[in-house]
């Protein structure tokens, strides 16, 4: 097994490949090391068997391939009827080859969580960029069962490199205007095949990452009558990439190619490669709904959970009614300047 080394973190350190700019690495990186080492470690693989005896991988797969002929039908692209199904057997066969999937977080949740977004379907808020239809599936990789009573929590930037409910320096270009906005962020609740369904925009790319979607899953929580949640556990903290080629094409497009931050490609990005180590993909399965990417995606991925395992991420700041505000004592604060989270005060990191 390959284990973090100084060596590797001061390679990284050199070439200026850090999570967010100034962030510790170190920590995240010790982090995935520590998934990857984990003697229990499982991923949805594991669970092929008992997926594929219950019926449910063949659902799943022929619930999708439905769904993504719908927006075809509904974008004039395809014609109702006219659906042409790829073998079941087939999908059977290759499921589980590379999977998403954690017993420890695989990922870090990064200088932007805010929590107390709504739960919604539709992240859009007005922002515009290459539309996607996402649709998670969770696993209970100890129990091999679909999680039906979880939350999925998703963020990610807009498509020039934003994230919206902050404001700081190291975010995007600074803008005081995102705080103001909850776009491109919210849960959704899994529902009885373990689903959970979004529509959002392919992110944009910032300065130290590659374009890349967050997400945390939520257990037990409490339903508030404003539609948001309140306690419970999160089980898993990870982070969704795109196709290196589908990136191409996206960032080519307007207002993704009107961006200014410099770009950094899956393979240069150390979290990316971290997470597909250890028989791992956190990349989406995207096809084009249409005959470009601006016709919108469709995207799929399934994520495996220990629905026991208890995270600690913490948000930088809470989404209210007025716009985000910060999170008394978040170890985020002052992020990039000046933060308990806040890179590695100089000082080459210690093993
Ligand atoms: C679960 O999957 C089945 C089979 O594809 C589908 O008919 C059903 O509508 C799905 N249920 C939910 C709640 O999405
Ligand atoms: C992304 O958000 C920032 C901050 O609100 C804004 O300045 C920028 O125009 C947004 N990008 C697009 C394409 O709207
Ligand atoms: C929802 O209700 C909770 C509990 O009263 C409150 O703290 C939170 O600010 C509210 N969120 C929004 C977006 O209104």
């Amino acid at each position: 097994m390959v284990h973090f080394s100084q060596a590797f973190a001061a390679v990284l350190l050199a070439t200026g490949v850090v999570a967010h700019p100034g962030a510790s690495i170190h920590k995240d990186v010790k982090r995935r090391q520590a998934h990857l080492d984990h003697p229990m470690r499982r991923n949805v693989g594991d669970c092929k068997r008992e997926l594929v005896e219950s019926g449910w991988v063949r659902e799943q797969h022929m619930r999708r391939e439905a769904r993504l002929h719908e927006l075809r039908v509904a974008a004039g692209f395809a014609k109702e009827g006219e659906l042409v199904r790829r073998d079941p057997a087939e999908v059977e066969a290759k499921f589980g080859e590379r999977a998403a999937c954690t017993l420890d977080p695989e990922s870090t949740e990064g200088p932007y969580w805010v929590i107390g977004e709504l739960i919604r379907q539709d992240l859009l808020t007005g922002e515009k960029g290459v539309v996607t239809h996402l649709d998670i599936n969770v696993i209970d990789t100890s129990g091999c069962k679909p999680v039906t009573d979880a939350y999925v929590e998703m963020w990610g930037t807009n498509s020039t490199g934003v994230y919206t409910g902050v404001q700081a320096r190291g975010n995007g270009d600074g803008s005081k205007t995102a705080i103001a906005t909850n776009a491109l962020r919210g849960l959704q609740p899994t529902g009885k095949n373990g689903t959970a369904t979004f529509i959002t925009l392919i992110p944009g790319h910032y300065v130290g990452r590659t374009n890349h979607l967050h997400t945390i899953i939520h257990h037990g929580a409490k339903l508030l009558p404003n539609n948001t949640i309140q306690g419970g556990t999160i089980s898993h903290v990870g982070q969704f990439y795109v196709d290196q080629n589908m990136l191409a094409e996206v960032e080519k497009t307007p207002p993704y190619s009107t961006n200014t931050q410099a770009q950094t490609k899956n393979a240069q990005d150390f979290l990316f490669t971290m997470g597909k180590q250890g028989g791992d993909d956190p990349t989406l399965h995207i096809s084009l709904i249409g005959k470009t990417v601006a016709d919108g995606l469709y995207a799929t991925i399934d994520v495996g959970v220990n629905p026991k395992a208890k995270q600690n991420p913490q948000p930088v700041n809470m989404w209210t009614s007025g716009g985000g505000i910060p999170v008394p004592g978040s170890p985020w604060t002052g992020y990039p300047d000046s933060c308990k989270n806040c890179g590695f005060g100089g000082k080459p990191p210690k093993e």
